[in-house]
């Protein structure tokens, strides 16, 4: 057993169980928590009455039946959106392994599972986690952090107060972390708050960042696969600076492997299911 092998790595549900519900949904997060997943990844945007959404893109147009910005659009419009029906079209196929198929082309009439595929309000992901009856873990990433100048970070930390989880004891105990690929955004986050953890994600390497050093006061790493594929050594260094590493977004069973050589300490999937079941943790 190589060294790698030994520590656990955690599994990140990118977007929720996002490979077979639709994206961002409470629907997605429920069948994370229920995979087994370690932690929920997801993205927050403002909404234009200042209401923290997950939400990926910059416009809802590819995720639900309406159109516009998320920061253009109030809650109460979002709530009046499916963001269920899309996921039915694109990828039907996902859901033939079970027994009954979901009728996403119709809102349902119950309100409870209309909540299942409507616009998902952190606080509402928040009270999903604390009623999880098991530790689930939340990565929380910050959007558009330019437009709003600080108040995405501002009113996520209110948030995070009022569930007791904006200022823990030590990073390594907190159940949240706060990621972003601004060092600005993360900057904001420990500014008010020094022990949650804040994790810079990479999509490209770039020439100053090669030897391994973070923002100021970040301990984690966030790179892409594709760092990790063309770059080993730099994960190496990243490790033996004494950095944690999160990969996104890792679904196919060769960079699970990879990563698991690499010593990874977090993989980020669509796949929460097929990754546990390749670690025998499933
Ligand atoms: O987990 C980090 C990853 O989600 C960053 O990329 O575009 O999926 O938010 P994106
Ligand atoms: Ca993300």
């Amino acid at each position: 057993m190589t060294l790698a092998r030994q520590h656990r790595i955690q599994v990140v549900a990118h977007r929720g169980a996002s490979e077979e519900a639709p994206e961002h949904t409470l629907a997605a997060y429920k069948k994370a928590i229920e995979d087994g997943a370690d932690a929920l990844e997801c993205d927050v945007r403002l909404t234009a009455d200042g209401h923290l959404v997950c939400v990926h893109d910059r416009r809802v147009n590819r995720t639900s039946n309406g159109r516009g910005a998320v920061s253009a659009l109030e809650l109460a419009d979002l709530a009046a959106l499916d963001f269920g029906s899309w996921k039915a079209r694109d990828n039907r196929d996902s859901w033939k392994t079970r027994d009954e198929e979901p009728d996403w082309e119709h809102l349902p009439e119950d309100p409870e599972d209309r909540e299942d595929t409507s616009v998902l309000t952190l606080e509402r992901l928040l009270e999903l986690v604390a009623d999880a009856g098991r530790r689930v873990e939340l990565a929380i990433e910050t959007k558009h952090p330019t437009r709003w100048a600080g108040q995405v970070e501002e009113r996520l930390l209110v948030l995070l107060k009022r569930f007791g989880l904006d200022a823990p004891a030590t990073a390594a105990d907190s159940p949240v972390r706060v990621m972003s690929f601004s060092a600005r955004s993360l900057h904001r986050v420990r500014a008010a708050s020094p022990t949650l953890p804040t994790v810079y994600l990479l999509q490209f390497l770039s020439p100053r960042l090669r030897d391994g050093r973070l923002p100021a006061g970040v301990r984690i790493a966030g790179p892409s696969i594709r760092i990790v594929r063309n770059h080993p050594a730099y994960i190496e260094r990243l490790k033996n600076a004494g950095h944690q590493v999160h990969v996104w977004t890792v679904n196919e069973p060769e960079d699970v492997d990879l990563c698991v050589d690499l010593g990874i300490d977090a993989i980020i999937t669509n796949r929460p299911r097929a990754v546990l079941s390749q670690l025998g943790r499933g």
